[in-house]
């Protein structure tokens, strides 16, 4: 329920001007500047198989995107870091996939169908649609270098427009067969709380989690996968003794951020933006949003909210069902409180991307002198080449080691490093490549962010050992072939 996004909470109670100034000042006064180039990081993407435009054959469509070979990796790499940690590494917290669409009454008692929207104006000079509230922000679609409203167009009065995208279930489409993709996974778990309860022995506290796909009809996808109407969300509802909500919110508040430099994540790009009690939804106690520092500006990668037990409340009210606990500890019967880490994969993934791009100037074999960033705009040294290099995090990059064989036309080299990548290929995607020089090689998989290279050459055949690169310092260094697969276990781990 998107009560910390600008959605339901915020289009029932407006933010008042001053939160809005408050809010601002949050956003404008970070002192990290992004480094990556929003179009250069894109055209990486597509050239090498991370993100393509949905459906670009047919001309594409706007606010859908496809994962590439790499970007799949990726996003499972993803999703499986945070299933493990939410999930698999905890005996409080328990799995759930709910079905996309549902029956239509949950969005009454979520109260999606009455307020999941935003608002939005038309302009009737170039008849392009807007949200009203990022006017500030969108440039006219015909005039680039004016922002809407300023370009002299005609707008309309702003006015509400739900977000879900609708659908009809069976053969007959009436109004008795209307459903909706789901907006968000997270009511899937409260519709499920009591099955969840009775099945799987948990005690309060202990949280339900799930991974899935969500759909928003925004009115305006922008700044390439970061509001996008397909996205997939990776929420938790962490369900709690009522009065706990305080500790519990900022034990969660903490244990996401952690969670997010230990997928690669730089503290200093992070940020948290705390919502004042005017911003709040009426039954919302506390909500923080983890901010990230992209090339747009700090944008928000995760909510974390304290929302009472207002989602069970309302389905039992809507269902007629009792969805209580009974605490045989203190003997008491209770609704209970729920705190909301709510994530979009995609925006990580983006994140993650947007951390690790980096275009750097190195000396060329022989020439010595320092690595540097490469600066926009200014010429590249004399001796120096420019090499772009993907800094994953080893758990989250989509390859985690490449194997080359020196020389192609060598047979016994080849067959070394075939058998080396067969077994390693066992346990992780590994890639091969025997084609082109071996530093053009190291360059194709730096710039799709493997961290380790492994060369069998000539003193492989003498002595067992092979070349180990890394990635970031592109040190080499010998180590026994024998003992590759427990290295690349260590540095996964
Ligand atoms: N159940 C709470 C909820 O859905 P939200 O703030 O609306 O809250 C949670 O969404 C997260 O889902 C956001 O922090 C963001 O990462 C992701 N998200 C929301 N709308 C999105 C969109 N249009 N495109 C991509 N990700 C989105």
């Amino acid at each position: 329920m998107p009560d910390c996004d600008s959605k339901i909470g915020k289009s029932i109670e407006y933010l008042t001007f001053f939160a809005v100034l408050t809010r601002l000042h949050a956003i404008m006064s970070t002192s990290t500047t992004p480094k990556v180039n929003i179009e250069q990081l894109a055209s990486l993407c597509k050239r090498r198989g991370f993100i393509f435009q949905g459906s670009e054959l047919y001309g594409g469509i706007n606010g859908f995107w496809d994962y590439g070979p790499l970007g799949v990796e990726l996003k499972r790499n993803i999703k499986d870091a945070w299933w493990r940690d939410t999930v698999q590494r905890r005996s409080d917290v328990v799995g759930l996939d709910a079905a996309i669409i549902m029956h239509p009454r949950v969005w009454e008692a979520s109260g999606h169908l009455e307020g999941f929207s935003d608002p939005m104006v038309d302009c009737k000079t170039c008849k392009g649609r807007f949200r009203a509230d990022q006017l500030e922000s969108t440039s006219c679609p015909q005039k680039p270098s004016k922002l809407v409203g300023a370009c002299g167009g005609d707008l309309t009065e702003a006015r509400e427009f739900n977000l879900m995208f609708q659908t009809f279930v069976g053969p007959v489409r009436d109004d008795s067969s209307v459903a909706y993709l789901r907006p968000e996974t997270a009511q899937g778990i409260f519709a499920q709380f009591d099955n969840v309860l009775s099945v799987s022995r948990q005690k309060v506290p202990f949280g339900i989690a799930q991974i899935g796909k969500a759909f928003r009809n925004e009115i305006n996808p922008r700044n390439y996968t970061f509001r996008s109407r397909e996205f997939e969300q990776m929420e938790l509802e962490f369900f709690i003794k009522p009065g706990t909500d305080a500790d519990w919110h900022e034990y969660w508040v903490q244990a996401r951020m952690d969670w997010y430099t230990s997928i690669g994540i730089a503290p200093e790009h992070l940020d948290k933006y705390v919502y004042g009690s005017d911003e709040l939804a009426h039954y919302a106690s506390a909500c923080v949003d983890i901010m990230y520092q992209f090339p747009f500006g700090l944008q928000e990668l995760e909510g974390i909210a304290a929302r009472g037990n207002f989602d069970l409340s309302r389905h039992s009210e809507f269902s007629g069902k009792k969805l209580e606990y009974f605490d045989q500890e203190s003997n008491e019967r209770f609704i209970p409180h729920v705190v909301e880490p709510s994530a979009g994969v995609d925006r990580i993934a983006l994140a993650v991307l947007c951390e690790a791009y980096q275009v750097e100037w190195i000396p060329k074999e022989g020439t010595g002198g320092d690595v540097r960033e490469a600066v926009p705009g200014e010429k590249m040294p004399d001796g120096y080449e420019e090499r772009t290099v993907m800094r994953f995090a080893p758990t989250v990059a989509p390859i985690k080691a490449a194997i080359f064989p020196l020389l192609k036309n060598r047979p016994e080299l080849v067959q070394t490093a075939q058998d080396l990548y067969a077994s390693l290929q066992q346990r992780w995607p590994v890639f091969y490549d025997q084609t082109g020089a071996i530093g053009r090689r190291y360059r194709r998989q730096d710039e799709v962010g493997t961290p380790f290279g492994i060369t069998v050459d000539f003193e492989t055949l003498e002595n067992q050992t092979v070349t180990w690169r890394e990635r970031d310092s592109m040190a080499q260094e010998r180590i026994p072939i024998a003992e590759v697969a427990d290295r690349l276990a260590a540095a996964l781990a």
